[in-house]
C-alpha cells in the first residue's frame, strides 16, 4: 500500500540509495530493482559484483515495527530458496538450492548462488490521519519504527569465474530457462509474504522448514574467533548452534566457513 515499484539502470548500490532516502526521510515502502550497479555492496565491508544481464539486483525497503531482527536474513533466504526451487531435487546433491546461514544462497555442491545484506535505520512514523500508508506493516499510532532495507543479488547466467576463489553458480544451473525479471516475478510475492510472517511471528515457527535448507548442519565449520566445530541447525531465535570442543556454542554474528568436502 502507497508504495511504488523502480528499475533504475544503473545506481551505485540499491541498499546504498534506500537508506539515503530513509536518512532523508523518504520511508515508504519502496521496491528498488537495478540493471547494473557500479558499487554493489555485500556483508562485512564486501563488494557485490555484476555485469548488466547477469544477475538480479534489487531492494526491498519497509517500515516494520520495531522486534529482534537476527532471523530476518534466513526467513528472507528461505522464502527465496522456495520460491526460486519448490521441489527438493529427489538426489539432493547438488543442485539442491539451500541455505549458509546466515545470509547466503548456494548450491548444496558449495558454490554461491547469491546474498542478503539487510540493513536498517530509525526513523519516526507519522501518526494516523497523516496519509501515511500504516495499517499493513507498522503500528497506526505515531511510534519509533525501522525502516528495513533488503538487499539480494543473485547470479542469473554463468559469468566470468575471474576474481572468485570458488566460481559462483547461476540459477540457470538449476532453471535453465529463468531470467532475471522471471525470477523477481516468481520470488517476490513469497518474500513479502515471508517478510510479513516474520514482522509478526519471528523465526521460530520457519525452524522445520530452515531445517530442510540448511546446508550447514552436520558439517564442520569454522568461527570467525579461530574456534571450530559442527554445525547442529539453528535454533529458535536464528542463531547457528555449533558444537565445539568447548561445548555447544550459539552463533548470533561471527562469521562462518565451512571446511570443503
Ligand atoms: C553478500 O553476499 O554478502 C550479500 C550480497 C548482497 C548483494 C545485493 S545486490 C542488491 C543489494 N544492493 C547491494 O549493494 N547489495 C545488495
Amino acid at each position: 500500500p502507497g508504495g511504488s515499484v523502480e528499475v533504475l539502470e544503473r545506481i551505485d548500490s540499491t541498499n546504498t540509495e534506500l537508506m539515503r532516502r530513509a536518512r532523508e526521510g523518504h520511508c515508504a515502502p519502496t521496491l528498488l530493482v537495478a540493471e547494473q550497479q557500479t558499487a554493489g555492496r555485500g556483508r562485512l565491508g564486501r563488494q557485490w559484483l555484476s555485469s548488466p544481464g547477469d544477475s538480479l539486483t534489487f531492494s526491498l525497503g519497509l517500515p516494520l515495527a520495531p522486534r529482534d531482527w537476527s532471523g530476518l536474513s534466513l526467513a528472507v533466504g528461505l522464502s527465496v530458496a522456495e520460491s526460486l526451487q519448490p521441489e527438493l531435487p529427489a538426489s539432493a546433491l547438488p543442485l539442491k538450492l539451500g541455505l549458509k546461514w546466515p545470509n547466503d544462497l548456494w548450491l548444496a555442491d558449495d558454490r554461491k548462488l547469491g546474498g542478503i545484506l539487510i540493513e536498517t535505520a530509525s526513523f519516526v512514523l507519522p501518526g494516523v490521519g497523516s496519509g501515511f500508508p500504516s495499517s499493513l506493516w507498522a503500528p497506526a499510532a505515531a511510534t519509533a519504527a525501522r525502516y528495513v532495507v533488503i538487499g539480494i543479488g543473485i547470479n542469473i547466467r554463468p559469468r566470468d569465474a575471474q576474481g572468485f576463489a570458488t566460481p559462483p553458480a547461476c540459477l540457470q544451473d538449476i532453471a535453465p530457462e529463468m531470467d532475471a525479471p522471471a525470477a523477481l516475478l516468481r520470488l517476490l510475492p513469497p518474500l513479502l509474504e515471508g517478510v510479513q510472517a516474520f514482522a509478526a511471528h519471528g523465526f521460530a515457527p520457519l525452524r522445520t522448514r530452515y531445517a530442510a535448507r540448511d546446508l550447514l548442519a552436520g558439517r564442520e565449520v569454522l568461527l570467525s574467533d579461530g574456534a571450530s566445530g559442527v554445525a547442529q541447525g539453528v535454533g529458535a531465535d536464528g542463531a547457528l548452534q555449533v558444537q565445539t570442543p568447548a561445548g555447544l556454542r550459539a552463533i548470533t554474528s561471527a562469521e562462518v566457513s565451512v571446511r570443503p568436502r
